[in-house]
């Protein structure tokens, strides 16, 4: 590894840590070994796996408070989704003590809670986020916006969250975008038409879907490609722009996680981000 791709830090208590700020904007994870999500006593019983609908990937909360892909009974999973707002506030916190000019620009995105064993799931290659990957999502066009996403790892029992972290987001760029589909405006016309995207599809988020697929699906990669695995204590969190830190979750249970959406233009560098990263290496305007 030519650079560090991870920065361990304090919990934030004065004004903004501008190199902090920078080591994010370039694709690194912050690392808050002593910054410990605690759930009540009382939610002790929501720590399993049943908790999940098995029909859904994950237990999301909307922006709205909307309760997804939870089963159990309605007084669970009002708990439930209880401690997930409480950890939303205290996440949303977070972020606005690290990097206070996003606050105005943020929109709330999911917040998650991950009860099931990684190591075990059984998902198509396009879907395990074991592999390297950056997050693009195929029916969720976001048009240059990045996705902010904090980690805490809640495991009641002290295991740890293990994840690979790979290369800079332009090296992965430039190694996978030779290989890139050309995009197709009838396409990504379609694609909306026939409600598979919730928006039109642009060429970045085409770009973007090409790099997550290529990565996942190139084995040699996976395994050779440059990386570091990390091991993220219950009891600590983690802050990165997902769609820029090429990641991977390889072992683990009981997550607690809010993504959140920004403008790119909103960002301390705003050089820093994929889209003007791409756009430089394509000479083109990618939305
Ligand atoms: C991912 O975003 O790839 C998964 C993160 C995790 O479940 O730890
Ligand atoms: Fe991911």
């Amino acid at each position: 590894m030519d650079q560090p791709i991870i920065e361990t830090a304090a919990v934030p208590t004065v004004a903004p840590d501008l190199a902090r700020i920078a080591a994010l904007e370039a694709g690194k994870v912050l690392y808050f070994p002593a910054l410990a999500f605690t759930p009540l006593p009382a939610e002790a019983r929501l720590f399993t796996p049943a908790m999940r609908d098995p029909a859904s990937r994950n237990i999301s909360l909307d922006a709205g408070g909307r309760l997804r892909g939870a089963a159990g009974e309605a007084q669970s999973q009002a708990a439930l989704a209880a401690m997930m707002l409480r950890f939303r506030a205290q996440a949303q916190a977070l972020i606005a003590m690290l990097c206070p000019a996003y606050v105005d620009a943020l929109r709330c995105g999911s917040t998650s809670f991950r009860p099931s064993l990684i190591e075990t799931r059984a998902q198509s290659w396009r879907a395990d986020d074991r592999r390297l990957h950056v997050d693009a999502f195929p029916s969720r066009p976001n048009r240059g916006e990045r996705l902010l996403r904090v980690f805490a790892n809640v495991h009641p029992d002290g295991v740890a969250r293990v994840w690979r972290l790979g290369e800079p987001f332009e090296q992965v760029a430039q190694r996978f975008l030779p290989r890139a589909k050309r995009h197709s405006r009838m396409r990504a016309r379609a694609l909306h038409a026939l409600g598979m995207t919730k928006s039109l599809r642009s060429e970045y988020d085409h770009l973007m879907l090409q790099l997550h697929d290529a990565m996942k699906a190139d084995l040699d990669y996976q395994q050779h490609a440059p990386q570091k695995t990390v091991a993220f204590p219950s009891g600590s969190t983690w802050v990165c722009f997902s769609d820029q830190a090429s990641h991977a979750a390889m072992s683990g249970q009981y997550l607690l996680e809010l993504t959140m959406q920004l403008p790119p233009g909103r960002q301390y560098d705003t050089t820093a981000s994929p889209l003007a990263i791409l756009s430089r290496l394509t000479g083109r305007v990618l939305v």
